[in-house]
């Protein structure tokens, strides 16, 4: 197992070029369930969880061939429907094939992903909404077996909560599915728009996109011709190495970034007194000394995104007076608190609030990443903690950053992978 070691007190420097967004890649690649071509993805991170994925797609039968940072994929010879525990214990996204195998093969098991580190992470919407659309689901040995003999239907689909891959899911049972399919508290995460952006060109015809409310023409079981096409880049990814900026009082400019997606981040550090040079495809982030503190309530997008508040609680650490941090998203999505408090941080936790006292000067030690997010939140601190940081289990971080450590020792940082020693 790899851990990470890194030092406090540094200055950073330079550009940083942003990957795909993970988020957007893991339902456009499972969408190319529901395409009769062989699809061409460009853009996409070299992460874990992007791998796992065409290695689930190719157990099931699909060829996956992945090189650098672009992948083919032929679903024609996929002839399994059966995503087995073994994968999906080692991500939940997995989900992401119930909809689109469903629509395509009017069968389809998935094993129950389970809680996670997060929090508890129900499926509940998903498979309300596919019986809605006419599947018969049940629950047997672990597994959603869902099937539809005859096709799924359109219908209106009320969502009790917004859910990101709820939506991707249904969005693309819906394209296959016979008639309109009406989903209302739709998500609206950029993620969620590119995937309607590339089933609108495919062939489906998608009103509302990027709005609560949308409205899928699905195509009758027709199969669609998906043309090549690019991920977006990583908001959240873009939004770490701000941070990255703004805790080591640097310059920094991040490249191959969309700020239109990033509307409350960039707000947020804003209230924390730093500043930005913005183009189409680029960020540079202006150092301040002086930190403010600020306030946070994470929510679906465009408010704040729950992904993004590891990385600030570390950066509240650093500002000038005392900040509140709500989660609202995740029920235990605080795991990283105390990993800081071992660091040094003064920060107080009731419920879902995190009060964060600033300034604390932190002091590097040993601590262990919880979560994927939770994991960028402890490099974060680790370079402005006094001496070494040693950042374990980071097998949570390679399922969401694309060579992390690389990308900041290209900007100057003093950061390093190294092999845990076995006992
Ligand atoms: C997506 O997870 C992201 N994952 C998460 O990214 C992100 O934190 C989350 O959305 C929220 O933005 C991917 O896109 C692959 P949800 P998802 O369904 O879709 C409840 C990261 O770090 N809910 O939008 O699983 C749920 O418990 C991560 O990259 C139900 O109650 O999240 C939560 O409270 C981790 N029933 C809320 O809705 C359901 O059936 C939002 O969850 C589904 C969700």
């Amino acid at each position: 197992m790899d851990y990470l070691q890194t030092y406090g007190e540094q200055k950073l420097n330079g550009t940083i070029e942003i990957s795909g967004a993970k988020n957007a890649s893991l339902p456009l690649i499972a969408m190319t369930i529901l395409a009769k071509n062989n699809v061409h993805i460009k853009n996409l991170p070299n992460v874990a969880d992007i791998k796992t994925l065409l290695k689930l797609l190719s157990n099931l039968g699909a060829k996956c061939e992945f090189h650098e940072d672009k992948v083919t994929v032929d679903t024609s010879t996929l002839n399994q429907t059966k995503a087995k525990y073994d994968i999906v214990k080692t991500m939940r996204a997995s989900i992401l094939v119930l909809g689109p195998i469903l629509a395509r093969f009017g069968h389809c098991e998935v094993s129950l992903p389970g809680g996670c580190a997060i929090g508890q992470r129900p499926i509940d919407l998903h498979l309300k909404a596919l019986e809605h659309m006419g599947a018969k689901i049940d629950i047997k040995s672990g597994y959603v077996e869902a099937t539809a003999p005859d096709g799924l239907k359109g219908c209106n689909i009320i969502f009790d909560k917004i859910t990101v891959t709820g939506t991707a899911n249904i969005v693309m049972a819906a394209s296959l599915a016979k008639g309109k399919t009406v989903i209302t508290n739709a998500a609206r995460e950029p993620e969620v728009v590119q995937l309607c952006e590339v089933l609108n060109a495919s062939g489906v015809k998608i009103e509302g996109i990027a709005t609560a409310v949308l409205t899928i023409h699905g195509t009758d079981s027709k199969l669609l011709n998906i043309d090549e096409f690019k991920v977006i880049p990583d908001r959240i990814e873009a939004g770490t190495y701000l941070c990255a900026g703004a805790i080591t009082k640097s310059k920094l400019t991040l490249t191959n970034v969309d700020a239109t997606h990033m509307g409350s981040i960039i707000s947020k550090l804003e209230e924390m007194g730093l500043s930005f040079d913005i183009t189409k495809d680029s960020i540079t982030i202006h150092p301040t000394q002086d930190i403010k503190p600020v306030k946070i309530t994470t929510q679906e997008y465009p408010a704040f995104p729950t992904d993004m508040q590891a990385q600030f609680l570390a950066l509240a650490t650093q500002a000038d007076g005392v900040s509140i941090i709500e989660e609202k998203l995740f029920e235990n999505r605080f795991m990283h608190v105390s990993e800081l408090q071992r660091m040094g941080a003064d920060i107080t936790l009731n419920g879902n609030i995190a009060t964060v006292n600033g300034i604390s000067k932190l002091s590097g030690t040993d601590v262990m990443a919880t979560d994927l997010r939770a994991s960028s939140a402890l490099v974060l601190a680790g370079m402005v903690a006094e001496g070494e940081t040693n950042i374990h289990r980071i097998y949570h971080l390679d399922r969401g950053y694309d060579n992390l450590e690389k990308k900041l020792q290209n900007v100057g940082a003093n950061i390093k992978r190294l092999k845990e020693e076995t006992l």
